[in-house]
C-alpha cells in the first residue's frame, strides 16, 4: 500500500489524550455493573497461554467455500501489519516481543454498558465458530482463511448502543516497545478503523480469536481482531484495545494517510478502480501460475448477503 507521510499537525490526527494507557485501567466499580448486565459470573478471569492454546469452536457450514484454502504457511507468514514494519514478512519475523496476553478491552461511547473488561470475560458467554471467508486486500492479492470467531454483532448487543450509536470505532494497541514499526512515521499511530452499525452489525462481521483451529499469531492480529470479509483487508483491524460507539463517522488510518486512495467504506468492486491499479482481478496467494489473475466479485463474493446495506448509494463517491 502506498505510504503517504502524514503532515505534521494534521488535524485529523488521534489526540495523545485519546490513546489508551498500556496498562490499561481497570475499574472495577464500571465491570461489576456490566458483568450484572452481561450475566458474566464471579470474578475477573485471567488466561494463561494453555487456555489459549485450546480453542473449542464448531464450524459454521453457512459460512464455507469449495475454494482451496489458503496455506497456513502463507496466512502466517505473508501479512500486512505495520505495527511490525511494511514489509510482507516483517509481521512474522517482527513480533516475538509482543505480549497479547493478558489482554483487556474497552467499551465506550454510546451504549448503556461500558468499561474496560479482560478478554476472557468478553469472550466467555459467546460460542467459538469456525468461518471460511475470502479475504481481499486492496493490494490486488487474496486468500482463503478459515477463521475462528464469534459474529461481532452478537457481542456488540450486550452493551446496548443507544439510538445515538451510529458508527463502531475500533483501535489497536499502542505499545512502540513491542511494535517497532510504531517507532517509525508510516502511519499515525494507534491504527484506527470503523465500521457504520449496521455493518458492525452484520452476520458476517466477525471479531476473530484464531485461525486454522489455534489462537491467532501474534502477526495475524492476536488475540483480537475484526473480520469484514467483503470489504478490503485494511478494515479488518488487528489488535483490537478499544470499540467505541460514536454518532460520527469515525477516523480511519489508512484514509487519514492518503484519502483519495483509501476510502471509508472499502468494500470490495471490481468496478471502482484504486487511483493506481486496477481491482477488476486479484492474485491468489499459492494460487499457481494459472490461478493468478481470477476475476474479483463484487463485494468479494458476498453480494448477495449485503448489496441491501448500500442501497441507493454512488459506490464510486462512497469509496
Ligand atoms: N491492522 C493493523 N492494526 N495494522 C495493519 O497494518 N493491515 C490491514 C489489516 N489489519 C493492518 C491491520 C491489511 S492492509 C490487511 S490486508 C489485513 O490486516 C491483513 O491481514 P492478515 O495479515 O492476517 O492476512
Amino acid at each position: 500500500m502506498l505510504i503517504k507521510r502524514p503532515r505534521p499537525g494534521d488535524s485529523a490526527r488521534i489526540a495523545p489524550s485519546e490513546i489508551t494507557a498500556e496498562d490499561v485501567y481497570f475499574n472495577r466499580r464500571k465491570l461489576l455493573k456490566a458483568a450484572l448486565a452481561l450475566g458474566a459470573v464471579g470474578s475477573v478471569a485471567t488466561s494463561t497461554a494453555s487456555e489459549r492454546a485450546t480453542l473449542r469452536y464448531t464450524r459454521n457450514e453457512r459460512y464455507s467455500t469449495d475454494e482451496d484454502l489458503t496455506s497456513f504457511e502463507d496466512v502466517t507468514t505473508y501479512n500486512n501489519f505495520y505495527e511490525f514494519g511494511s514489509g510482507k514478512g516483517d509481521p512474522a519475523a517482527r513480533s516475538h516481543r509482543f505480549k497479547p496476553e493478558p489482554w483487556s478491552v474497552t467499551i465506550s461511547g454510546h451504549a448503556n454498558v461500558t468499561g474496560t473488561f479482560a478478554l476472557e470475560d468478553l469472550l466467555k458467554p459467546h460460542a467459538l465458530e469456525e468461518r471460511i471467508y475470502r479475504l481481499r486486500c486492496v493490494e490486488a492479492w487474496s486468500m482463503v482463511i478459515p477463521w475462528i470467531g464469534i459474529p461481532l454483532g452478537t457481542v456488540l448487543r450486550r452493551f446496548e448502543p443507544t439510538s445515538k450509536a451510529k458508527y463502531v470505532a475500533f483501535k489497536t494497541v499502542h505499545r512502540p516497545e513491542e511494535m517497532p514499526g510504531q517507532r517509525g512515521r508510516v502511519l499515525p499511530w494507534p491504527y484506527v478503523e470503523g465500521l457504520r452499525i449496521d455493518e458492525a452489525m452484520h452476520p458476517l462481521t466477525l471479531l476473530a480469536v484464531g485461525l486454522y483451529g489455534k489462537p491467532l499469531l501474534n502477526q495475524n492480529g492476536a488475540p483480537l481482531r475484526l473480520v469484514v470479509p467483503w470489504k478490503y483487508g485494511f478494515k479488518s483491524i488487528k489488535s483490537i484495545v478499544e470499540i467505541r460507539f460514536t454518532e460520527r463517522q469515525p477516523p480511519t488510518s489508512w484514509h487519514l494517510a492518503a484519502p483519495h486512495e483509501y476510502g471509508f467504506y472499502a468494500n470490495v468492486n471490481p468496478n471502482v478502480d484504486h487511483p493506481r491499479w486496477s481491482q477488476a482481478r486479484e492474485r491468489r496467494i499459492g494460487g499457481g501460475l494459472f490461478d493468478s489473475r481470477r476475476p474479483t466479485l463484487m463485494f468479494n463474493g458476498y453480494e448477495k448477503e449485503v448489496a441491501s446495506l448500500y442501497a441507493g448509494m454512488d459506490l464510486r463517491r462512497f469509496y
